[in-house]
This record gives C-alpha cells, sequence and structure tokens, in this order.
C-alpha cells in the first residue's frame, strides 16, 4: 500500500467476530496433520433442510437469476409474515417484513436508521462480538449491563430502568434472548418490563433472535408481542440456525411498515438485493420443513445436554444447562486462577499448548466483552462422542501445570495480569 495512504480511524480501531480468527487457526493447524475438535463457531453441523436444498436447486433451475426488490421478493415476505404471524400470534403482514443476507447485517442498518454520533446505547454484556463495531459505525456508545450467572444471565430490568430514565444519550437498547455466549433466556416478565420502560420514549430496541427454535427452558418469546413494540422495535430472525443454512447467508427483520422502509433504503444502497435463489430456498424451508427443523432442534436438546452433563464432572468448572441456543458457558474463573491464565489463553491453550496431536477450540468468555472473563464458551457443533472427546481432553490438559507454563512462557499476553 503507497505510505500516503491511511486507514480510517473506525478502520483501524475495527474489532471483529473472534469465532472466525480462532476458526482461521483451527483449520490451519488440522491442514497441518492435527486432530481438532471444533466447538470454536456458532455453526450447525446438520446439513441445510431437505426443501431448503431442494428449493435452491429447482431455483437456479428456473434461472431465477437476477436483481429483486431491495425489501424481498414478495412471496417470501408473505411467507415469512404468515409464518410468524401463526407461530407467534402477531398479526404481520408482508410490508412489515425485509429480507437480508443472515440477521447480523440488520445491527449495522438499525444503527444507521437510529443513531446520530454520541448517542447511548444500552448493551448487555457479555455481548455478541459485532454490536460494538456496528454502534461505532454511527460514532455511538455503547453502555454496559452485566448478565450474571446467578441471574441465569438474564437482563437486570433496574440497569434499563436507569438507562432510559438517567442517561441524557440514551437512544437504543440491544437485547439478544435467547442470548449468545450464556445461553440465558428472557422470561415474558423481563419483556414486559423493558418494554414498559421504552414505550413511548424516543428509544429503539433491537431484537436479536437467532435461536427462536432453541428454548429448552420454557418457551421463545418474541419481543414484538408486547404491545406497541412493532412501532418501537427490529426484531431479527435468520436461517442460520433453524434450518442449517448459515453459508446461504439469509435473515430477515420484523417492523413497523416505516422501519422496514427505511431498512430498505439501507439495503438498497448497500446490497441491491438478497439473492433470489436463496430468499427461495428458505421461501421452501419454511413452507416444509418444520417437522425436519424440530427435529434437529431435538438433537442439538441433547447435544447440549451432553455437553454440560460432561462438563459438570471437571473439577473447578461450574455450569448449568442453557436456557436455550446450542453454547454451553461454563464459569473457570477457579481454572484460570490456579493457572494463572486468562479465559481466552485457556482455550488457546487447548488447541495450540496442550498436546502436540490434538486439540479442542472453543471461545474465552472475554471474547464477548470484559464481562466474559473466566468463562468458556463450546459450542455444540460436533458429533456426541467427539463432545464427549473435547471434555475428557479439557479435563486432562488442565492437568498438566508444565505445559500451561511452557504455553504462558511463548504467549505471556494470556498471562492474568501481576502473575508471573
Ligand atoms: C446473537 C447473534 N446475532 C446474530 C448472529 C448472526 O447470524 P447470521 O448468520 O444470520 O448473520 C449470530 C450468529 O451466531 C448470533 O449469535
Amino acid at each position: 500500500m503507497a505510505t500516503s495512504l491511511s486507514f480510517s480511524q473506525f478502520a483501524r480501531g475495527l474489532s471483529t467476530e473472534t469465532a472466525f480468527d480462532v476458526l482461521a487457526v483451527a483449520r490451519r493447524l488440522k491442514a497441518q496433520g492435527k486432530d481438532v475438535i471444533e466447538l470454536q463457531i456458532g455453526d450447525s453441523p446438520f446439513n441445510s433442510t431437505q426443501s431448503a436444498l431442494d428449493g435452491g436447486i429447482q431455483a437456479i433451475k428456473n434461472n431465477q437469476s437476477h436483481y429483486c426488490p431491495s425489501l424481498g421478493l414478495l412471496s417470501f415476505r408473505e411467507t415469512v409474515a404468515g409464518n410468524y404471524a401463526k407461530e407467534y400470534g402477531i398479526p404481520i403482514s408482508a410490508e412489515n417484513v425485509v429480507v437480508g443476507p443472515g440477521a447480523k447485517v440488520f445491527e449495522q442498518f438499525f444503527c444507521e436508521a437510529f443513531l446520530d454520533p454520541g448517542d447511548a446505547v444500552l448493551v448487555f454484556s457479555p455481548h455478541f462480538p459485532t454490536y460494538g463495531p456496528n454502534i461505532e459505525r454511527r460514532g455511538g456508545q455503547m453502555v454496559f449491563s452485566s448478565l450474571k450467572q446467578e441471574n441465569q444471565f438474564r437482563p437486570d430490568l433496574n440497569d434499563v430502568e436507569n438507562f432510559v430514565k438517567k442517561h441524557p444519550k440514551a437512544r437504543a437498547i440491544f437485547l439478544n434472548s435467547p442470548h449468545n455466549p450464556t445461553g440465558g433466556v428472557a422470561t415474558e416478565a423481563d419483556l414486559k418490563g423493558i418494554a414498559d420502560l421504552i414505550r413511548g420514549r424516543n428509544i429503539a430496541l433491537f431484537s436479536d433472535e437467532p435461536y427462536d427454535h432453541m428454548v429448552w427452558t420454557g418457551k421463545h418469546y418474541p419481543f414484538l408481542a408486547q404491545p406497541g413494540m412493532l412501532d418501537q422495535a427490529v426484531a431479527c430472525y435468520t436461517f442460520s440456525k433453524s434450518y442449517s443454512m448459515s453459508g446461504w447467508r439469509l435473515g430477515y427483520a420484523v417492523s413497523s411498515k416505516a422501519i422496514v422502509e427505511a431498512i430498505g433504503k439501507m439495503i438498497n444502497t448497500a446490497l441491491s438485493c438478497v439473492p433470489p435463489i436463496v430468499q427461495l430456498a428458505g421461501e421452501a424451508a419454511l413452507k416444509n420443513d418444520a417437522a425436519e427443523r424440530d427435529q434437529v432442534m431435538a438433537r442439538f436438546h441433547k447435544k447440549v445436554q451432553l455437553l454440560v452433563d460432561d462438563l459438570k464432572q471437571v473439577e473447578g468448572v461450574k455450569v448449568f444447562m442453557p436456557a436455550g441456543t446450542f453454547y454451553v458457558f461454563p464459569n473457570v474463573a477457579p481454572i484460570c486462577q490456579r493457572l494463572g491464565i486468562v479465559s481466552h489463553g485457556l482455550a488457546m491453550y487447548l488447541l495450540e499448548g496442550a498436546d502436540d496431536k490434538k486439540g479442542v477450540a472453543c471461545l474465552g468468555g472475554e471474547c464477548f466483552g470484559p464481562a466474559g472473563q473466566g468463562f468458556l464458551r463450546f459450542s455444540c457443533a460436533e458429533p456426541d462422542e467427539r463432545l464427549r472427546e473435547a471434555v475428557a481432553f479439557f479435563k486432562e490438559a488442565i492437568g498438566h501445570a508444565d505445559r500451561v507454563k511452557r504455553y504462558l512462557e511463548a504467549n505471556p499476553k494470556y498471562r492474568i495480569a501481576g502473575r508471573i
């Protein structure tokens, strides 16, 4: 690059989703012959559902390979709306639906729609790592509310009240339930409490709901079921998890007609549209694959239970069955303290340092903000016997203080501050 060219302040400070960085390391080690159990990324180990695959092939054969409206194909938006109304009892129509390439991009469009520089956004933390960069894109500032293991990682309504009533620049809230990485699920009363606090104020809410079909305790309550919230919130959904379609890149947002049209302008100017082939695959999945989806969700549930049960047997680990999602988020702070290593250091040690031939890829809780320190995040994206193997490996690896010591000598950034 020419030396006179400098990156923007935003580009220079941009932080990214660590799961993709760890994925790159895991794949490099695998290519070198290491046996790596990959539990770092929130992807499904299952195939996309059958009608999605067939619908996509059919759409290609039908030459559905041109631009379409920025808001999405009308037939797909109608199918989404009909499905949503039936599933959640919220009477929406196609005009309340905008299609995107996955759910993540709506973080950016939500911020572009509602934030001006200096505006404050309440974020429950640990949090999905791309919230910060998307808020920063608009010059917004994050205000954190901690999610605590002793409170089942549910949102703290006192923090919401303080934020909306006292923060001079309060403008938006990012809510994610079921929650990545903790697996916490907000109760109906939590959602009502938040809606009651923001109703009628100039505060927009982003309700990130990619795991709506992965609730193991109770059921999923969509935020938009709260009275008036269609006009004040944007709820986002994805095909990545429920239909194992992460690589197709398909999701949608639900909101009022006015907000949907504002987001349509963002899509027009950034992406033009989502490929019709992908939308038609999603439409076929919604029409035909609910039973297959539910079977796959039940398999995820079992995997999560297996991982939790095995982790409970490891000394120094405090772990509960998550209320939802396919993540397990054990508290490993005593192990980190004993070994003098931060939790993401422990994760990287399991991958790189614990054994020359084998490794487990997972993430330290701090990849989701400082509130995640002392935790690990495991996803369940491997066969059951590999999950068992991963926990057995973990149990053994934390017993090798000599190897941890060597790993820390080579990677001093992972030392707990003040420890040698
Ligand atoms: C909380 C949360 N939001 C958004 C996303 C993005 O999903 P998508 O693949 O639809 O972009 C994820 C994916 O892991 C997630 O966990």
